[in-house]
């Protein structure tokens, strides 16, 4: 009943079908999850992902009759761990058991390649009754929800809520000037040459210095390589990427990075947002997404919104969120489970 999905190279081959099912099946459920479709993504824009060779993903199908009603995916890091797990039943196939099927066989694939460290990220609908809080101390998931259920009854230990906000497009923006002796830079699409080893070096940093409280997220290494790469997909997605970063004494310290799909109608997403530890306090967080913002609004005007994911207990982050007009529209829980314990 479970297969692996093969990956095919366009979608116009005639190996294409298993792979569209999935994502059909995972965008069907999301949407439903998040309550709104806005931050889907098409079939033909992640293509080019499971086609990157730093960023390994498997997929996995199950069917009932031969119609597939629900997918699994695996994603993981080659020298780590740690292994990052979704399952999705659609809402007429669920309490069958399909579920648990899919998962215990992505957690046997992860056993089977010792990546004991598996974690989870899935939405939570709001909905009444009793709550399970985040150990964190920020936020909490409503306790009876199916994927709550479903995730303690496997062993899963709920570590973090991650909120979702969305802002309206457009917006007026003022961007302050950049503190003195730091540089704003600005560019679309491919990033300078003589800036790409200080934007791998944050890439790594992002992973290490986003708040993932009990998450044990390893450390994800970027190099010049992986940057490119990472450009390659989204010009074989045709989506953009609009960033702005911040220079002091030669190097690079933070940057903020929004990714954009060609159609207009469509939702911007937040990327990544850092400020190095030793630059914070400057302000140097709201300077880099508002003149992100304007980048965005002048080159692309006629996005909707922008979709943002934040820790719950990210204080400053969720601060500049709210000042420029985010505001929440669903969360996640973060899982973890430790195999072996
Ligand atoms: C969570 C999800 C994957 C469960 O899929 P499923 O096929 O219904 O799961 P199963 O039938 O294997 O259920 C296994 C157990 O989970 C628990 N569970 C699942 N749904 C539940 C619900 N609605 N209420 C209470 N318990 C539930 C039960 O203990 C159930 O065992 P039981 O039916 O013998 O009582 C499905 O609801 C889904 O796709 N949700 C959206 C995506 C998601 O959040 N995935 C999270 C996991 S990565």
């Amino acid at each position: 009943m479970i297969e692996r999905v093969h990956i095919p190279q366009t979608l116009h081959d005639a190996d294409a079908a298993d792979y569209l099912a999935a994502i059909e099946v995972r965008n069907a459920v999301e949407a439903e999850g998040y309550g709104t479709d806005e931050m889907a993504v098409t079939a033909a824009e992640d293509l080019p992902a499971f086609h990157n060779e730093f960023e390994p993903a498997e997929l996995y199908l199950a069917r009932v009759d031969g119609k597939p009603v629900a997918m699994a995916s695996y994603e993981y890091q080659l020298d780590e761990s740690v292994a990052w797990l979704g399952v999705k039943v659609l809402p007429a196939f669920r309490r069958q058991g399909i579920g648990s099927a899919l998962a215990q066989h992505l957690e046997e694939v992860a056993g089977r390649n010792g990546r004991n460290n598996l974690a989870v990220y899935t939405a939570s609908r709001d909905a009444p009754g009793e709550r399970l809080p985040s150990p964190t101390g920020f936020g909490s998931v409503p306790a009876d929800n199916p994927e709550v259920r479903f995730l303690v009854g496997r062993g899963y230990r709920f570590e973090q809520v991650e909120r979702i906000s969305r802002l309206s497009l457009p917006i007026e923006v003022d961007v302050p000037p950049a503190p003195e002796g730091y540089t704003l830079h600005e560019w679309i699409g491919s990033t300078p040459e003589r800036l790409v080893d200080g934007f791998a070096l944050l890439k790594t940093r992002m992973s290490t210095d986003a708040p993932s409280a009990g998450m044990e997220q390893p450390e994800d290494v970027w190099t010049a390589e992986r940057v490119h790469a990472l450009e390659e997909q989204n010009r074989k997605a045709n989506r953009t990427m609009f960033l702005t970063a911040v220079e002091r004494d030669g190097e690079l310290v933070g940057f903020n990075l929004l990714n954009a799909p060609d159609e207009r109608e469509r939702a911007v997403i937040q990327w990544d947002t850092i400020v190095l530890r030793e630059h914070r306090g400057h302000g140097l967080g709201m300077l880099m997404k508002t003149a992100n913002l304007r980048q965005l609004q002048a080159a692309r005007p006629g996005h909707p919104s922008i979709i943002t994911f934040n820790a719950e207990e990210n204080r400053f982050m969720l601060d500049v969120n709210e000042r420029l007009g985010f505001v929440p529209i669903g969360y996640e829980g973060a899982w973890k489970k430790l195999l072996g314990n």
